[in-house]
């Protein structure tokens, strides 16, 4: 059978099954099979309630309970899951004859040990209370100039919340301004594949993106070389131990984590904002409140839901036998509503004293790198937009984006309740 046709295949007997299991209430199979837009707080609490690990016929563990996730996240036993294990992995097989670094796989978010360390502290400095003060300027003036281009009615995630998150990381990574719209395009292309291919067109579209993206990034690189900038690649670019795999592979991991995530991060707190008056009141009131209703944000519907831990020795955990290397599902959305920890856990309370507690950025070795750029771009949008917009309301229904890492709206259309006053511009002869 010619390969394609097998791939093919094989995907659609894979779906097929896990369908079968989720139907029969496998846990797993609830997760990673089921309609990806729907509401699946319901399926973690259910994981929780069934034990602190269980076990899933699709050849996981999983758990939603605070107090593991946090202890496997910072237990050196365990570690992530080596590449090729991924659902993409496949990208990097073929592609014209020519191996395509996997952004996902090869990167320092799925290296243990000591590679994670090496390749980390090369960027670490962007990160810094510092780095962040320096960039806090460039987020306003971003955050402002959009919403001066928006109309009395626009998509919140379209014509907003996704044009700034992608500005910042691409002034941090040095990419010119003309190559934003393919930069973002790229960008989506590979978070849309951290759910698994579909099929085979999919697959295709993936390399497609994967070759583009890396051809521009060499070029960019041999740019950066000949005229240095004060950004990420041109300091990469000039040190001598670091391999091209593992600069495109750190470069791409920062659009790649630092896009999609925050985009979301502005729509799930938008969308909650409108749905609960006293809160968006407080919030029209007090700009300074935007911060809280990030974090709480972050708890209840916090833009990447679950990942996965691998022991590094047979264990047994909470009394389940799990094998060396079999994946543990750390339900951090589930975590993050543990009763153990928070105070009637689904109510959205910004503010709340429990709120810090939550694993949106994960812990420990992995603590999301940009936590700190995420919040201030976060708290800048909302800021900006009911300073502006005192009277935001959704205008039509939201359509969720289909995935399950992922979680948020792929469209929000939204009313500022003003018409856009254009400016009378004078022309002089
Ligand atoms: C709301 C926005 C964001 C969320 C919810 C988020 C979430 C996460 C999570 C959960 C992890 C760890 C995954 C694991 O432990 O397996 C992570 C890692 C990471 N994030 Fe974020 N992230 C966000 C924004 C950003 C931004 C803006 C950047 C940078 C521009 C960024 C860069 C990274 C990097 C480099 C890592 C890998 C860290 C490591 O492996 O040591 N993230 N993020």
């Amino acid at each position: 059978m010619p390969s394609a046709l097998k791939n093919a295949s094989l995907l659609l007997l894979a779906r097929t099954l896990v369908r079968a299991q989720a139907a029969l209430g496998d846990p797993g199979a609830r997760l990673f099979g089921l309609d990806p837009t729907r509401d699946p707080y319901p399926d973690y609490e259910r994981v929780r309630r069934r034990g602190t690990v269980v076990r899933s016929r699709m050849g996981v563990y999983l758990t939603a309970d605070h107090a593991l996730c946090r202890r496997l996240l910072r237990d050196p036993d365990y570690g992530v899951l080596p590449a090729s294990t991924l659902a993409i992995a496949d990208s990097t097989a073929e592609a014209g004859g020519r191996r395509l670094v996997n952004p996902v796989d090869e990167s320092f978010l799925v290296r243990n040990p000591p590679d994670h360390t090496r390749l980390r502290r090369l960027v670490a400095p962007w990160f810094t209370p510092r780095g962040l003060r320096a960039q806090q300027e460039t987020v306003e003036r971003v955050v402002e100039a959009y919403l001066d281009e928006v109309g009395p009615t626009f998509d919140l995630v379209g014509d907003f919340a996704a044009r700034v998150p992608i500005q910042v990381i691409a002034d941090l990574l040095g990419v010119p301004g003309a190559d934003h719209v393919a930069f973002a395009r790229w960008g989506s292309a590979i978070v849309n594949a951290l759910d698994g291919v579909r099929d085979m067109k999919e697959m295709r579209a993936l390399h497609d993106a994967l070759r583009e993206f890396e051809a521009f990034l060499d070029d960019l690189i041999a740019h950066r070389r000949r005229h240095p900038g004060d950004d990420v690649v041109s300091a990469l670019a000039i040190r001598d131990d670091l391999s091209r795999d593992d600069l495109i592979a750190t470069t791409e991991l920062l659009l790649v984590a630092g896009f999609e995530t925050t985009v979301n991060l502005i729509g799930n707190a938008v969308l909650a904002v409108l749905g609960d008056p006293e809160v968006r009141d407080r919030l029209v009131a007090d700009p300074a409140h935007a911060e809280a209703v990030i974090e709480e944000t972050l708890r209840l519907d916090p833009p990447v839901q679950y990942t996965v831990r691998v022991p590094f020795r047979p264990v047994v955990l909470e009394g389940v036998d799990i094998p060396r290397g079999v994946p543990i599902v750390l339900v951090l959305a589930g975590a993050n509503r543990d009763p153990a920890v928070f105070e009637d856990p689904h109510r959205f309370r910004p503010g709340r004293p429990d709120g810090h507690e939550h694993l949106a950025f994960s812990s420990g070795i992995h603590y999301c790198l940009g936590a700190g750029l995420a919040r201030m771009e976060g708290a800048a949008a909302l800021r900006g937009l009911f300073g502006r917009f005192p009277g935001l309301r959704a205008a039509g229904r939201v359509r969720r984006r289909p995935s399950r890492v992922i979680r948020g709206a792929a469209r929000f259309p939204v009313t500022t309740g003003v018409e856009k006053v254009h400016p009378i511009v004078e022309t002089i002869s």
